[in-house]
């Protein structure tokens, strides 16, 4: 595996991201204090977007 983020695809579920990365929200603003693994839902049912809640298995 390279150095940097690593992103994995849950299927069904979400974008898992680890590794060296940040986010930014929609107006540009990184993300501060968020867990060194994240997972971006990919489904849209999440009530905490941009982050899955597990709604995706229900
Ligand atoms: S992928 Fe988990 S709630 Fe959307």
């Amino acid at each position: 595996m390279a150095d940097g983020a690593n992103i994995q695809i849950k299927d069904p579920g979400p974008a898992v991201i680890s590794g060296d990365f940040t986010v930014t929200d929609a107006d540009g603003n990184v993300m501060e204090g968020l867990n060194p693994i994240i997972a971006i839902c990919r489904c849209g049912k999440s009530q905490t977007q941009p982050f899955c809640d597990g709604s995706h298995s229900k």
